[in-house]
């Protein structure tokens, strides 16, 4: 049983032998959840133990220690792997094969009947904006057509949860743009997708949550709603320059002032306080605007404190 929960990981570590007998902790002690129709982020620095953490979920290599489930399937096995779509970190295909061709090959490993199969492929081709290029050569394709492929052939047996490792590397911003969409769109159909990334802007467009792993630790999980809302420090607010009392406002900072408006920096903790004094003083307000740290800052900050 699931019970409502994609991805459920217990302690899940990797040690790896590196050089001369040393000991790599790629994944130290990984514990967390998603559940069903979550979109979910997994943000972290090269060499962060991102794509190990995957490894071990698809079963392509053996966690140290730790367990974890997949739509309740432990992973490793064959009931699990049926249930994901996978984008491994660096797809490499049958290059001789046409896109059409692969994807007819990865849904017959899936055991998919033949007209659903047609229909699927049909349809991730599309998606994928691969449909002009469906009968040649991989090989003949561009870096970011490969890429395409890759998420096309996640989505062919049409799977409840995606597990996708840096679905936008290579690709340029109408590429990104189109993997946003169609990762906002699997959301929609109540779709869970974990992805992984180095990039906020990434998380920040598509993510209910995120996670942030530094040196193979989970070092923060939160709501991505919840960290742009922290990280709220002030706001620039424009008054009406010529109406009012404007003195009543000279203990905030005074920005740039004209015979138009007058801009102030008001601290998030002093905004009530400024309204109070904008209505009590006949001022009008023509314009309010955000000062936050954004998730780059969040994940930046992070980051350095684990490197010191
Ligand atoms: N097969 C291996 N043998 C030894 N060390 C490994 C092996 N695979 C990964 N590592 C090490 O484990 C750590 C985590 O690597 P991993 O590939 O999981 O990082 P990542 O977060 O996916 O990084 P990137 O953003 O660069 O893809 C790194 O220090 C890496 O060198
Ligand atoms: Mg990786």
């Amino acid at each position: 049983m699931s019970n409502g929960v994609a991805l459920d990981i217990q302690g899940l570590s990797k040690q790896f032998k590196g050089k001369r007998g040393l000991r790599v902790e790629a994944l130290c002690g990984l514990t967390m959840q998603v559940p069903q129709g979550e979109v979910f982020g997994f943000l972290g620095p090269n060499g962060a133990g991102k794509s190990t953490t995957i490894k071990c979920l698809m079963g392509l290599i053996a966690p140290t220690a730790g367990s974890a489930t997949i739509i309740g399937e432990t992973i490793g096995s064959v009931e699990s792997r049926m249930k994901v779509g996978f984008l491994p970190e660096n797809p490499a295909f049958y290059d001789y094969l046409s896109a059409e061709e692969y994807l007819q090959f990865v849904g017959r490993t899936f055991r998919m009947p033949d007209d659903l199969l047609a229909r699927r492929v049909e349809e991730s081709l599309r998606l994928l904006e691969l449909s002009d290029a469906r009968k040649r050569p991989i090989r003949s394709y561009s870096k970011g057509m490969v890429q395409r492929v890759g998420l096309a052939q996640t989505m062919i047996h049409d799977p409840e949860l995606y597990i996708l490792d840096e679905p936008m590397s290579g690709l340029d911003p109408i590429g990104r743009a189109l993997v946003k969409d169609i990762i906002l769109d699997l959301k929609k159909r109540g779709k869970t997708v974990f992805f992984s990334t180095h990039i906020t802007d990434d998380v920040e467009k598509v993510c209910d949550r995120v996670g942030v792993i530094v040196k193979g630790r989970l070092m923060a999980l939160d709501r991505v709603e919840t960290i742009m809302r922290s990280g709220i420090e002030g706001y620039v607010v424009q008054t009406k320059a010529g109406i009012g009392n404007h003195t009543a406002l000279a203990s905030f900072g005074l920005i740039r002032s004209s015979e138009v408006f007058r801009e102030y920096s008001v601290p998030a903790g002093r905004f009530n306080e400024f309204t109070a004094l904008v209505s009590h003083h006949a001022l009008e307000i023509t314009l309010i605007e955000t000062k936050r740290k954004d998730l780059e800052a969040f994940f930046l900050e992070i980051v350095e404190n684990v490197a010191r």
